[in-house]
Order: structure tokens, then sequence, then C-alpha cells
């Protein structure tokens, strides 16, 4: 066929070979993926593990991230979405109905909870709360179907004590969900943590974390084991269009093949940290899970990796520090910047204020003004003078 010029703009007359080896997979950016012809269009299924057919189903770049994530978490099956806290939103929606029960612990994600206490009132779900490190706390009635887990939780770190929950849970056929961020795949394996080869159901993480590592990209995944459950997941990730970009899951790959080093960086210089804050009497407590004196530390011990403890650390001031006291330490950091997040390379700080996030007693914390620092990839000496200039100004 000749074709006038505009036509041969789009249809170019020559394509280079397309396939050739490189070190990061090629990167594929589609809504319309073309078919060959009738026959691949109509002989494909969606459960097939690579079913090409749309954008928001998945190209090479997408499925390969995914097969990636799936194996580096101890899993078989990787659906991804836009955040993590989409990722999140998928399993919600995916297995809560009216009337069920769901548990989530006292510490988990705070977005996650409120988008359970939105389904609450509107799709009659029922929250029910427990201690992630007492196991009595957590009582499911015959209507439960679901419990969140968070390793460690958010904010106050406390490691729970899986192996109890998790046999509990499956005791009461509940599907256990782990919000497994803070591990990265790295810390323990969600689907192998214990003597008996315990395993959750299903493990979140949000990506935007350690395995972007940039502080420039959201992005989340769900990764099961069992095909049913990936199945159900993926139905709901189609009819809900939940997709990302090309581009966003390219630079995630990439990023990968640095994540365990990072982890282990970060972890060491938290560790360090954390021994260098409990010498500073302005803070009543110094939380991370791998501090002998945690209450939650045998249960990080019987399932983490020595050193993997991610780059989280939180401090509580002594009661004395009142709020602005706080803030004027926080503005007065000048390598720990402000901010949400954490896994990425330049450390950040943030506020919190425990009243308004618990609802269970907190015996186990002090009273004070809550901070949590996230370690970059700074020289850690660095960030501890960053402190101390910072603690000079207010004591
Ligand atoms: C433990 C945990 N889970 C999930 C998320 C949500 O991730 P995203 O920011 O990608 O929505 C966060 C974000 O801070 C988090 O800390």
């Amino acid at each position: 066929m000749k074709l006038k010029p505009q036509t041969a703009l789009i249809h170019a007359p020559r394509k280079a070979p397309q396939y050739i080896n490189t070190i990061q997979a090629p990167l594929y950016r589609a809504s319309t993926i073309i078919f060959e012809n009738t026959d691949a269009l109509f002989d494909r299924h969606w459960t097939d593990d690579y079913d090409y057919s749309y954008g928001t189903h998945g190209t090479p770049t997408t499925f390969t991230l995914g097969d990636n994530m799936a194996q580096i978490e101890g899993g078989k099956y990787c659906l991804l979405a836009p955040s993590g806290l989409s990722a999140i939103n998928l399993v919600n929606s995916c297995f809560l109905s009216y009337g069920d029960e769901v548990w989530v612990a006292d510490n988990i994600y705070g977005p996650n909870m409120e988008h359970l206490r939105n389904l609450e009132s509107r799709y009659g779900i029922q929250i029910k709360v427990y201690n992630s490190i007492d196991v009595e706390s957590f009582q499911p009635t015959p209507k439960a179907k679901l419990i969140w887990l968070e390793a460690a939780g958010s904010v106050t770190l406390e490691f729970p004590d899986l192996v109890k929950l998790v046999k509990k849970a499956q005791a009461h056929h509940l599907l256990t969900a782990l919000d497994n961020t803070w591990g990265a795949g790295l810390a323990f394996n969600a689907f192998d943590f214990s003597e008996e080869h315990l395993s959750v159901d299903i493990s979140v993480h949000a990506l935007t974390k350690y395995p972007s590592g940039g502080g420039d990209i959201l992005m989340g995944s769900v990764v099961t084991r069992d095909q049913k459950l990936h199945h159900q997941l993926f139905r709901m990730h189609a009819i809900q269009g939940i997709a990302i970009s090309g581009d966003d899951a390219a630079q995630v790959q990439r990023s990968l093949a640095s994540m365990r080093i990072r982890y282990e960086h970060q972890s060491k210089s938290a560790l360090y940290l954390l021994n260098w804050l409990k010498t500073q009497n302005t803070f009543a407590q110094v939380l991370h899970p791998a501090d002998p004196e945690n209450i939650s530390h045998p249960f990080w011990k019987a399932t983490c990796q020595t050193e993997q403890s991610a780059g989280l650390v939180s401090v509580i001031f002594q009661p004395e520090y009142e709020i602005t006291t706080v803030r004027r330490f926080c503005d007065a950091l000048q390598l720990f910047k402000l901010g949400f997040s954490w896994g990425g390379p330049v450390s950040l700080v943030m506020l919190y204020d425990l009243k308004t996030m618990r609802v269970l007693p907190q015996q186990h914390l002090q009273q004070g003004v809550l901070v949590r620092f996230c370690i970059g990839l700074e020289d850690t000496e660095d960030l501890i003078q960053d402190i101390q200039q910072a603690l000079k100004t207010i004591t």
C-alpha cells in the first residue's frame, strides 16, 4: 500500500527487530496492546499468567516487577497498585462484605484504619481492634473474615506476636493479611516465618518505601501464594481499573538490585542511632523492636534475621517537653527533613500525637510527644550530629 505522508508518520514503514537482551527489562508503555490476529484476541483468558490484552491488565514491564516482588517476598503471585494504600484498599474491598468482622492491630498504618472506618459506616463492616503483642485481645467471632497484621506496627514499632496471631486466625478460618512494608521481604519471609512454616495468606507492600528507594515513586503490591486468592484479587483489580505506569514500574525494577544493600545499611544505621538515642536523657523512651529492652523484642527475635530491622526509630520525649518545644526541635534539624514516608535516601522526621491514634490502653508506652526518625543513606555520625545540634536548641 502506498501511504500518504501523514499516514506514513503513524505507520512507520520500518521497525528495528524487537528483541535484544539487556540488563534491565525493556520498558513498555501501553494502554492499547495490539493483537497479532483475531485468534489471539479470542483465545486469551484473563487468568493466563501473562495475558497481554490491555494496559491496565499488565505489560512485560509490570509483570516483570510483579514476578520479582512475589519472589522477594517468598510468594507466587503479585498484583501492582498505584500506591501502598491502594494495594491495602484492594484487599479490603475484595474480601470484606456486609456484616463481616475485620480485626485490625491498634498500631496499623493509620490510613488503612481510615479506609476500614469508611467501609464500616457505609457498608456495615465491623472493625475490631486488637493489641498486636497480646494475642488474648484477638477474639474472633464466627463473623470474622480478615485480620490485618503489621510487622513492625506503624509509628510505635511493636513487632507483633505473629506466630500466635496467625495460628489463632487460621484456627478460626480468617484470612491473614500482612502489611509487609517494614520487613520488605528482607527481614523475614511472610510466607514461611516460623519453625512450623506458618504463612500469611496475603502480603501487602508499599513499594513506595524500600523497593523504590528514591522517595519519588508511589506504588504498592499484593502478593499471595494461593491461586484462588490471587484470582479473586485479580478480578477486583481489573474491575476497579487499578493500573500503574510502565515508567514507574521500570524505575522500581531498576532499584530492586540495590534494595538489600540499602535496607541493610539503613537497618545498621537505625541500630547505631537507637543505642545513641538511649543515652540521651531528653527521651523518656526509644522505640525499636531490635532493642532487647523493647516489649516486643522476643517476637522480633523469633521471626527476623539479625540486623534486618528497617531504618525507623521512634522516640518519646520526656513529659516536660511540650509539643511547641518538640516542634522547635524538629524545625532545628537540618539533615532530617520534615516529611511523611521512609525508605528513601534522605532522612526524615515526623511528630505524632499518640492520644489521637490509639484506641487501646498503652501501658508499655511512656507519656510524651512522639517523634519518628526515618534513616536515609547519609553517614550515621552526621545524623547524630544533626540531632545533637537540634537538641541543644531546646535543652
Ligand atoms: C506501613 C505502611 N503501609 C502502607 C503505606 C502506604 O504506602 P503509600 O504511601 O505508597 O500509599 C505506608 C506509607 O507510609 C506505610 O507506612
